[in-house]
């Protein structure tokens, strides 16, 4: 195991956190990259993709990143490449890059791109493509309007999607920062029986007590449901392009990387829901409409 810190970014988010949580207790020095440090605590460092002067000094150091983009950031392939040329010229040795289930669809989209350009920069790589999350029903934007009036309200149709844990894709990360082998290859990261939102909301109920339900919004709901909530306009059209994905079915697949990675099974649905529950019983006092 090196001393060399790992670069965790997004450290403050659910998949970043996750991260830095299981690093940690492997036994791995961190350096947790957010837009706010605390200047008390020496592992914390600024990093801010708006600010590019902030990206040399993160990754001085390090010999491995763990990099996530800015959720919903369109414009990741104009930014994320000048970090990556940063990191190379510090010294980085191999990239941990965890893009987004679809991006060998989506191969010109924000991700897709800047996989590319990854794999073709001359750093070590290895891409992670994990599916949407289970965390977003419970740490995510979705979750207000879930305990103000139990409800998710999504332009999901009766589309499929295999869910995964960010317990199971930082797993798979630790992995691959922790073995050479596993390094420069895609893994296609899900859960188990892909299930419909409403089959979502019935395992939220079996968990919490509380009656929950899907609302499928139209497309047009959506977008103004996330222009209310001030979405800027590029981000919310990804996010809409996301769900569209998730109504052609192009969510449900299912694939065997998680487990090759891990050497067992991931995370299911109702594992995830039982241990969150208490976070549905919770009415929140702010309506959300
Ligand atoms: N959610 C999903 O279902 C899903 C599925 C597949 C892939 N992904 C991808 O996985 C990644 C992580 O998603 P998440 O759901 O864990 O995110 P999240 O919980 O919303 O956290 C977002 C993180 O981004 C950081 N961030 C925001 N603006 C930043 C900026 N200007 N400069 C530096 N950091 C910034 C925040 O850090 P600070 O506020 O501390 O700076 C925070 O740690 C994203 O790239 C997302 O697209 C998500």
């Amino acid at each position: 195991m090196s001393d060399a810190p790992i670069l965790v970014l997004g450290s403050s988010g659910k998949l970043g956190g996750a991260v830095v949580r299981q690093l940690r207790h492997a036994g791995y020095t961190i350096r947790q990259a957010t837009r706010n440090p605390d200047p008390s605590d020496p592992a914390m460092v600024r990093f801010d993709w708006t600010s590019p002067l902030t990206w040399a000094p993160a990754a001085e150091g390090c010999r491995q990143v763990f990099l996530t983009a800015r959720p919903l950031d369109v414009a990741a392939a104009a930014i994320v490449p000048g970090f990556l040329d940063e990191c190379a010229d510090v010294g980085v040795e191999h990239v941990v890059f965890s893009s987004s289930l679809g991006t060998d669809i989506q191969v010109t989209g924000p991700l897709g791109l800047v996989e590319s350009y990854l794999r073709h920069c001359g750093l070590g790589w290895t891409i992670l493509r994990p599916n949407f999350f289970m965390e977003n029903f419970s740490h995510g934007w979705l979750l207000p309007q879930l305990q103000s009036h139990g409800r998710i309200q999504l332009a999901a149709g009766a589309g499929r999607t295999s869910f995964v844990s960010v317990e199971d894709v930082a797993a798979a990360a630790v992995t691959v920062l922790a073995d050479p082998a596993a390094r420069n290859d895609v893994h296609d990261l899900t859960g188990g029986d892909p299930m419909s939102h409403t089959a979502v909301a019935a395992a939220l109920t079996r968990a919490s007590g509380r009656p929950i339900n899907y609302h499928e919004q139209t497309v047009e709901e959506m977008r103004i449901a996330g222009q209310r909530a001030g979405l800027p306009g590029g981000s919310l059209e990804y996010l809409l392009s996301l769900y569209g994905m998730v109504r052609d079915g192009l969510a449900a697949r299912k694939s065997d990387d998680l487990r090759k990675l891990l050497g067992r099974e991931a995370r299911t649905f109702d594992e995830f829901a039982a241990a969150n529950a208490d976070v549905w019983r919770v009415e929140a006092t702010t309506r959300h409409d």
